[in-house]
């Protein structure tokens, strides 16, 4: 298997190949603002790999890998105006450069291309491949709907909040492995696996995200640290920080949480101190171990050579040390 730098080259390359027209403007110009520039290229390089363990057909998986890329692309436009978020890789938000009706039209439009790519599949791998496909997008929809209900929410339990981002995040995760999987014509116990490693995963890669919210370097990370206090998301670290804050802990939490005439930055400050005194991070981390660890038990099932799954294992690897 290709490591990943050289399969994410790759995928730069077929981003670039995507055709947006040019007009409407509004409409193909913040496409491209997204698409080009683009993040870590993780999902469409899980497509490749997963195609390659299984000696598939790399070319053909590209236009999945793509379809992955611009869909992942277009929930992020979407999830930016859900979130009020005013920076993404680095860059403001498209909500923010241009407007929500903007944002909307822009990521619709990438969703239809998106399922358009997967037309260019060979006949006998389109019906699973879309079948796999659309079930993940309402998936993710539902996860986002949960995410926001949350909000409002105070007795979010670790198990909902489990089940919240295996619908927006993992599901995705394990369905570009899956469709990498299928089609490589691999063995359903082995599609089964992998897609269960992508779970994992998936759930270890968001806990991380909801850690790096609170504890990134705003910098590398990409985007506003301590957003998802100030929107009161229900993420884990907060979740758990009522779980074992008791007595006074407890009401001083609700206190800087609830606060909220209060500035964004003197609300991240209290409650991340609070995060702190709990030592929420290290929970954080231990349960991103526990999800790192089963990941590596599916893909071990697989029955594949030890030697082939290497470059999938650094992969996953890499992304529980990474900084954005
Ligand atoms: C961000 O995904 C959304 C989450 C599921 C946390 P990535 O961290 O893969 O985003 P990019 O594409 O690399 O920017
Ligand atoms: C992302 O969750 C889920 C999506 C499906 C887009 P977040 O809202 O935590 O992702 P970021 O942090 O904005 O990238
Ligand atoms: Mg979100
Ligand atoms: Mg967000
Ligand atoms: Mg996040």
């Amino acid at each position: 298997m290709q490591p990943f730098d050289v399969l994410q080259a790759q995928v730069e390359q077929a981003v670039k190949r995507l055709v947006f027209p040019r007009e409407p403007r509004a409409l193909y110009d913040p496409i491209r603002y997204t698409m080009e520039p683009g993040g870590k290229r993780i999902r469409p390089v899980l497509v490749l790999m997963a195609c390659e363990l299984f000696d598939g057909d790399i070319q053909e998986a590209m236009h999945a890998a793509m379809a992955a890329e611009v869909f992942h692309n277009f929930t992020l436009i979407h999830d930016d105006i859900m979130d009020k978020a005013p920076i993404r890789r680095g860059q403001p938000s498209v909500v923010h450069k241009w407007n929500a009706d903007v944002a909307i039209l822009a990521g619709d439009t990438m969703f239809a291309s998106a399922c358009g790519y997967l037309h260019h599949l060979d006949v006998a791998h389109i019906k699973p491949v879309l079948n796999i496909f659309s079930r993940t997008a309402v998936e993710v929809c539902e996860g986002q709907q949960y995410d926001m209900n949350f909000e409002s929410r105070e007795d979010v339990s670790i198990d909902e909040y489990m089940e919240m981002i295996r619908l927006k995040t993992a599901s995705l995760i394990a369905a570009c492995l899956e469709m990498g999987a299928v089609i490589a014509d691999a063995s359903d116990k082995d599609v089964e696996n992998i897609c269960e490693f992508g779970r994992s995963l998936g759930l270890a890669f968001q806990l991380q995200d909801d850690l790096l919210d609170v504890y990134g370097d705003e910098k590398a990370f990409g985007k506003k640290t301590g957003n998802d206090i100030v929107t009161n998301k229900k993420t884990f670290l907060y979740i758990k920080a009522f779980e074992i804050a008791a007595g006074e802990a407890q009401s001083a939490l609700r206190k800087a949480f609830g606060n909220t005439v209060q500035e964004p930055g003197a609300k991240i400050a209290a409650v991340k101190k609070m995060y702190d005194e709990l030592h929420l991070r290290e929970h954080a981390e231990q349960a991103i171990g526990e999800y790192f660890s089963t990941s590596l038990s599916h893909l071990d099932a697989i029955q594949t050579p030890a030697e082939n799954k290497r470059m999938l294992r650094n992969l996953a690897e890499t992304l529980m040390q990474r900084e954005y």
